[in-house]
């Protein structure tokens, strides 16, 4: 392409973190580079309304100036108006209505270009229970749990502690760490509030290690280094400690034989592979004492500032985070490419 390309960048959105996806797509909008990237905005509301943002800037995303539009639930004229003249779409949104499939099939139905993960694979990889249900039939092994559905009796097979967090949300929102059996039922409400579906899961003790994954299918995905998560006085990595300033460090890679940081890397190959996710993931795991290593979960739009974790790991892998936007944004247009050869 000769022109400069034409992205959007997706922010904000109506999940609890929107705040933090607003921060992620300053980020990406100051690292593109001018000269080839013509970049325009979409602020979605907590109230799922888009604003059209003017420019690339990292004003377009603070406010002022754009013009509310209707939300663009299906393809009617509002969508060619807006999409139909950029290249590719860069959702950066975390959470429900953005990194569950939804905004993605609002992309496959405009037929415009977006990277990350698809339909499908954005909708398993939130959903804790169905993404260790499927990653449990690939072999990659995951942490024993039970789903609690609307009218179910709450239960606990796991003894304590036990993690309960709900099935579809991020950022530790809605997670306890339940130390006794009093702790339990608050803790399925709290969790209950956020989500139909309560997941009770084993308590995994260990290091908390995280992995970036980068690619499509062909040719094969690439792992960064790991790196782990050292949650200093928190207990373990909840909301404070992921967002507070000095709450957490990340230390790459983790202080763990080659070969477990091999199996950490081919685990996350596999991980990525089994949900069927393209682009980009961040697969985060457990590793127990022993040296076992266990999936937590896979996100696929992982927090994405320039010094998130994801952006991190790939910088101590050799790949700035301008160049990790510059591959996300061509395998984008090779799968759209690619699957526009497909007859439906
Ligand atoms: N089974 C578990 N055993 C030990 N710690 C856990 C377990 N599940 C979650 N945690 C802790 O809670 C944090 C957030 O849980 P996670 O399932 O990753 O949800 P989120 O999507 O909000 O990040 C983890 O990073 C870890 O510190
Ligand atoms: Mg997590």
């Amino acid at each position: 392409m000769n022109r400069r390309v034409r992205v959007a960048v997706l922010a904000g959105g109506r999940s609890s973190e929107h705040d933090i996806s607003l921060a992620s797509a300053r980020s990406v909008l100051e690292a593109l580079d001018p000269e080839r990237y013509e970049a325009v905005s979409v602020a979605i509301g907590r109230d799922g309304r888009w604003e059209l943002g003017p420019a690339a800037s990292r004003q377009a995303l603070v406010g002022a100036g754009g013009s509310p539009a209707e939300t663009l639930p299906i393809p009617t004229e509002t969508v060619p108006a807006t999409l139909a003249a950029i290249d590719v779409v860069l959702p950066i949104l975390h959470g429900p209505f953005g990194e569950d499939g939804t905004v993605q099939g609002l992309l496959e139905l405009a037929d415009v270009p977006y990277v990350g993960a698809g339909v499908a694979a954005s909708a398993l990889s939130m959903d804790k229970d169905l993404f260790k249900k499927v990653m449990r039939d690939s072999g990659v092994p995951v942490a024993k749990h039970v789903a609690l559905r609307l009218g179910d009796a709450i239960e606990n097979p796991f003894g304590y502690p036990v993690f309960v967090k709900p099935a579809r949300l991020g950022s530790s929102v809605g997670i306890t760490k339940v130390h006794d059996e009093r702790e339990l039922g608050p803790a399925v409400e709290l969790a209950q509030q956020h989500d139909e579906k309560v997941l009770v899961e084993e308590f995994l003790a260990g290091m908390e290690v995280e992995c970036g994954v980068l690619g499509n299918r062909v040719p094969p995905p690439i792992a960064s280094l790991p790196g782990r998560i050292d949650t200093l006085d928190h207990e373990w990595y909840d909301y404070a400690s992921k967002y507070d300033e000095g709450g957490m460090e990340l230390v790459i890679p983790p202080e763990l034989p080659q070969e477990t940081i091999e199996r950490v890397q081919q685990l996350s190959i596999d991980a990525f592979v089994a949900s069927e996710c393209e682009g980009m993931a961040r697969v985060d795991f457990f590793v127990r004492d022993d040296g076992e290593v266990i999936v937590n979960e896979l996100n696929t739009i992982p927090g994405f500032t320039a010094t998130s974790v994801y952006a991190k790991l790939f910088e101590a892998s050799g790949i700035t985070y301008p160049e990790l936007l510059d591959r996300l944004v061509q395998l984008a247009l090779e799968r759209h490419e690619r699957k526009s050869q497909l007859r439906y």
